[in-house]
């Protein structure tokens, strides 16, 4: 018998490690790969935050920072947010984390107690069901359809509510869809949980990659709620394990003793590097990969439709299309693997996001070049007999 604990138990693997495995196995036996599963972009770090980080291990700058974060960073941070929402918010209020999980980890310890819920959208990011599982928290899983854009809505949030609600947590753009929540929509989400006295946290991991609008945040609606993000996604810098929180202001000595606490900071080289990941030169990278990711989804959307995958809300934002097959299968994990073997395309299997619909939906990352897509619509087209 084994002595692990019960959370260990309750918390599931991620399918898509399960393809990612197989994909590999695949690939040592010398069979060509196309990953369209992963959450991250081919891109590599920007130039600039590399340098940032040469220069920070030249100086020895190896010691803890601040359990915040280091101040200049903090800063740069809040400028971003003058810079592309034309809001002022007070360094004091930026929390830096490791990585939005360390971020989503830490809101949920500061708000939950054990044997509360938060409200949050199936289909959705997986790992935040578990962050709630090892504080003895839940998730209350609402299910959302295409019709809504996959996000929760104020009348559903009156539907689920339950007496132990302790708040909601929404992300725009979402993982898996792409989607994103309209202002009305946070509007609306922010005032049923004001009338509840509960929290909102919005996961805005994505807002640098929205392509045919100007992203929202939540603190242009709602300067309570706590915002996640991450350099990860749009800066490029998923192992480097750096993100923030904006928290409202009575709630950041309380994240500095759980920081002090759980991580003592972030990792300090990441924080030098992403400094610089907001110096002009690096942002017009980012712009210009941020172009590139549209014109992949601008070609992979009706590329998909043309095949006979549903997508019932396109993608505006994130790199993912979020695909309904029940016109070829009706169990994703099987349609996945058998591509896989099939065809040596690797996608994600909807189970990985929830149960709503999972067995007949399918992640679908635009995270490869391309020439590469459209090697795999190809080979899609064999696949599926077009
Ligand atoms: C919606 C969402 N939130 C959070 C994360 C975690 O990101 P990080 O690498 O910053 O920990 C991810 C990663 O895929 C994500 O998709």
């Amino acid at each position: 018998m084994s002595n692990f604990a019960n959370r260990v138990t309750d918390i599931p693997p991620f399918q898509v490690m399960k393809v990612l495995a197989r994909a590999k196995q695949l690939e040592a036996e010398g069979r060509d790969i196309i990953h369209l599963e992963v959450g991250e972009p081919d891109f590599g770090t920007p130039e600039p935050v590399l340098a940032a980080a040469q220069q920070a291990l030249s100086d020895q700058l190896t010691h803890y920072t601040p359990a915040l974060g280091l101040p200049e960073l903090r800063q740069a941070v809040a400028d971003y947010y003058k810079q592309r929402y034309q809001l002022d918010i007070s360094p004091e209020r930026v929390v830096i984390t490791p990585g939005a999980s360390g971020g989503l980890l830490l809101s949920f310890a500061l708000l939950c107690n054990p044997g509360e819920n938060v409200l949050m959208s199936d289909p959705g990011y997986p790992c935040n069901r578990q962050f709630l599982r090892l504080i003895e928290a839940e998730a209350q899983l609402v299910p959302v359809n295409a019709d809504n854009g996959y996000q929760m809505t104020a009348e559903l949030l009156d539907q689920y509510w339950q007496a132990s609600s302790r708040g909601v947590l929404l992300a725009s753009p979402s993982n898996p869809t792409g989607t994103l929540a309209s202002r009305e929509q946070l509007q609306n989400i922010s005032d049923a949980v004001r009338k509840r006295n509960g929290f909102l946290i919005v996961d805005e991991i994505y807002d640098g990659l929205v392509y045919d609008q100007a992203p929202v945040s939540i603190l242009e609606i709602d300067d309570q709620a706590y915002v996640i993000n991450s350099f990860s996604k749009y800066f490029g810098m998923t192992g480097w394990r750096i993100g923030w929180i904006i928290a409202p202001e009575n709630a950041v000595p309380n994240l500095e003793k759980l920081i002090q606490n759980i991580f003592i900071a972030a990792p300090t080289l990441a924080q030098q590097a992403a400094i610089a990941a907001f110096q002009p030169a690096c942002l017009e990278i980012l712009e210009s990969r941020k172009k590139e990711l549209k014109a992949r989804r601008d070609y992979l959307l009706p590329e998909l439709t043309a095949l006979g995958f549903k997508v019932g809300a396109p993608s505006d934002g994130a790199f993912f299309i979020y695909a309904n097959i029940d016109k070829f299968s009706n169990d994703s994990e099987a349609f996945c693997l058998k591509l896989l073997e099939e065809q040596g395309i690797a996608i994600t299997p909807g189970i990985d996001f929830g149960s709503h619909f999972a067995s007949t939906h399918v992640r679908i990352a635009y995270t490869q070049p391309i020439h590469r897509l459209q090697e795999a619509v190809e080979r899609l087209r064999l696949a599926l007999g077009k």
